[in-house]
């Protein structure tokens, strides 16, 4: 199942200032919500995406994914980065980062040319 490192570690993905999306998107139907969540913090996303995807690897390193990957597979690839590599992204950067990455292709972000 496909779910975000907060929820498995019982944190609520939500801070008191945070978007009103988090708090839509509670629980089991996180990524299913954030899939149908309109691109609110897809600028944010740019920048979540440039300063904390670059940490490990290239940014070049997703380029390939941009072309291939579908919402499922950029939600999974994310939640792996999360939970698997240690990525330090909150839910709320996780979230802006997904909408960014969904609509781009490797054609449409400056780090792919
Ligand atoms: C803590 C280190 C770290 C950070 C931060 C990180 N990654 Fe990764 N990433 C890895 C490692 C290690 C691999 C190779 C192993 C793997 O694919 O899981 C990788 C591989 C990838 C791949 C190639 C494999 C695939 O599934 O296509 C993509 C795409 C990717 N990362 C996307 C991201 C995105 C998007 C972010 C930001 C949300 C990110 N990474 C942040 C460590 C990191």
């Amino acid at each position: 199942m496909l779910r975000l490192a907060a929820d498995a570690a019982g944190e609520v993905p939500v801070r008191r200032s945070g978007p009103a999306i988090g708090a839509i998107c509670l629980g089991a139907a996180f990524w299913l919500c954030m899939a149908s969540a309109p691109s609110v913090q897809a600028a944010g996303g740019r920048d979540v995406v440039t300063h904390k995807c670059s940490g490990c690897h290239d940014l070049r390193r997703l380029c390939r994914g941009l072309d291939l990957k579908d919402e499922k597979n950029w939600a999974a690839t994310i939640a792996r980065m999360v939970e698997k590599r240690g990525a330090k992204l909150s839910p709320q950067d996780q979230l802006a980062a997904y909408n960014y990455l969904i609509r781009q292709t490797s054609k449409s972000v400056p780090f792919c040319k």
